[in-house]
């Protein structure tokens, strides 16, 4: 993976950031937090993040990307060379690497459900089953930390093979075929939500918006989340965006790369509702959401296992799409940093995510609710995992839009966006101003929280941090370019 290398397609930027975006956050994860968080106020500050934050970040990493034409590490490296500031600033690829590592853990062991529910419905083991014995089938998973340590290695296997290997064609048109159908697949879920689940109920589920249904941590979470969702914060897309041409639109990518995005887990959202709705199911039940509704779905609908064999598969697909962009950029951190090779690089970052996700196996039964762990620490281990990363994903977005708002000069961003100078104007007070208060405030409003005292304030802490020291950063002066 050396610096000049320039994609050869124009549009497999685009594919490979959809491709590293739609996933298991799309499908899984926005749909439970919305059921847990009260639906549409939930959807509100996300939809607000996404485009006030989340696509003005998506921009400056995507330009970091680019003007360094490296890897997030040694990019930042570079970058705080020519432009005068201190190295600190490598502390964005550190924590990406954090961030890529903890969410890897988990993510294989989610996509591991995936694999069981691809295998049962192919089976027809679920045809007619009702929502007591699909719920209890679940259940029964997740009390099997064999059965899921069993699939969480098969999936991040898959997922190093395919990084160790390095194929890009087979991902290129993979993804090309892959994601459309994906498309057409949670249309057909859609529809056969309209027509035997209760949209209406679902729609007013997630497009009524009334803040007060909030929680405290409701905000976290749902900022968390959408940057969680386009892959932000963490340097993949830095990685992504060293290798895009350079007469690509920055701007028009990433607006595509947020619409597809937000469009999946729209669709996707509505689908689950209608059905959760529907059969009269719980709205807040967690991760097990979609592994509950939609199987129920499935079990009923006509060529339902069949239906529901192709759309497991495809979640698996979006799945590994976005797991082999988690590898990235911690492998080749480890690449540079260490001197390993690129095969001694994934082994490693896979075998330790994969020892990391053990935790997040046994969060659902040896450590759930009313053993020791949680009851000392108020919390699994999944969940501790998971409010870590929506900490280090918002912190490494805050700082790739300060150094990007700061420390670039108007003619680089010129050039990189290459549009008209209002809408840098506008883009640059999104990411020095708006990006950072909407972070440091979803941190502030956290705070007051009775049971996470610690990991809130620490949030708070590390973006006043944040502040000082980019000021201090940025001034270390140097000679300009
Ligand atoms: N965006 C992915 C999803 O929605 C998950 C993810 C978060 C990710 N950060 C990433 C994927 C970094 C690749 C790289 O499922």
């Amino acid at each position: 993976m050396s610096g000049h290398n320039v994609w050869t397609h124009k549009g497999t930027f685009l594919l490979a950031a959809v491709g590293s975006a739609v996933g298991l956050g799309n499908l899984w994860r926005f749909p439970y937090l919305t059921g847990e968080n009260g639906g549409g106020a939930f959807i509100l500050v996300y939809a607000l993040t996404i485009f006030a934050v989340g696509i003005p970040i998506l921009i400056a990493e995507i330009m970091l990307g680019r003007t360094s034409r490296q890897s997030p590490i040694m990019g930042m490296r570079h970058l705080t060379k020519t432009h005068g500031t201190s190295r600190a600033w490598e502390t964005i690829g550190w924590l990406g690497a954090a961030s890529a590592f903890l969410i890897l853990s988990f993510y294989s062991v989610i996509a591991g459900w995936a694999i069981h529910y691809t295998w049962l419905m192919l089976t027809g083991s679920l045809v007619g089953a009702d929502a007591q014995t699909i719920s209890t089938g679940f259940d029964a998973l997740l009390a099997a930390p064999g059965l899921m340590t069993l699939y969480h290695t098969l999936f991040i296997a898959a997922s190093a093979l395919i990084v160790g290997m390095g194929i890009h064609k087979g991902i290129e048109s993979g993804l090309r075929i892959m994601m459309p159908a994906l498309f057409v697949i949670l249309l057909v879920v859609l529809a056969y939500g309209v027509i035997n689940g209760d949209i209406g109920a679902a729609a007013s589920f997630l497009f009524t918006f009334n803040i007060a249904d909030l929680s405290l941590e409701g905000w976290l979470q749902a900022m968390g989340q959408s940057f969680f969702t386009l892959s932000l914060g963490m340097g993949a897309i830095m990685a992504y965006g060293a290798y895009m041409p350079s007469n690509v639109s920055l701007t028009r990518t990433a607006f595509a790369v947020a619409i597809v995005d937000t469009a999946v887990a729209m669709v996707a959202g509505l689908a689950i509702f209608a059905l959760v709705f529907g059969a009269g199911l719980e709205t807040g039940q967690g991760p097990g959401l979609m592994f509950v509704t939609l199987p129920l779905a499935f079990a009923e609908m006509p060529f339902g296992a069949l239906v529901g064999g192709v759309f497991f598969i495809l979640v698996l697909g979006a799945a590994i799409s976005s797991s082999i962009s988690l590898i990235e950029p911690v492998a080749a951190f480890l690449v540079e940093r260490f001197d390993m090779t690129r095969p001694q690089a994934v082994t490693i970052m896979v075998i330790a995510a994969w020892a990391m996700g053990l935790l997040t196996v046994v969060s659902f039964n040896l450590w759930a609710e009313g053993t020791i762990f949680h009851t000392l620490f108020g919390r699994t281990a999944f969940d501790f995992i998971e409010l870590l990363t929506n900490i280090f994903m918002p912190v490494g977005g805050l700082l790739i839009a300060l150094f990007a708002g700061w420390a670039l000069t108007q003619s680089e961003v010129m050039k990189e966006l290459g549009s008209s100078v209002a809408w840098f104007k506008l883009w640059r007070f999104l990411v020095r101003f708006v990006a950072p208060a909407a972070v440091a405030f979803v941190f502030l409003r956290t705070l007051p929280q009775v049971e996470g005292y610690l990991i809130p304030t620490l949030g708070a802490l590390l973006i006043i941090g944040a502040f000082a020291a980019s000021q201090r950063w940025l001034k270390k002066p140097r000679q300009t370019t």
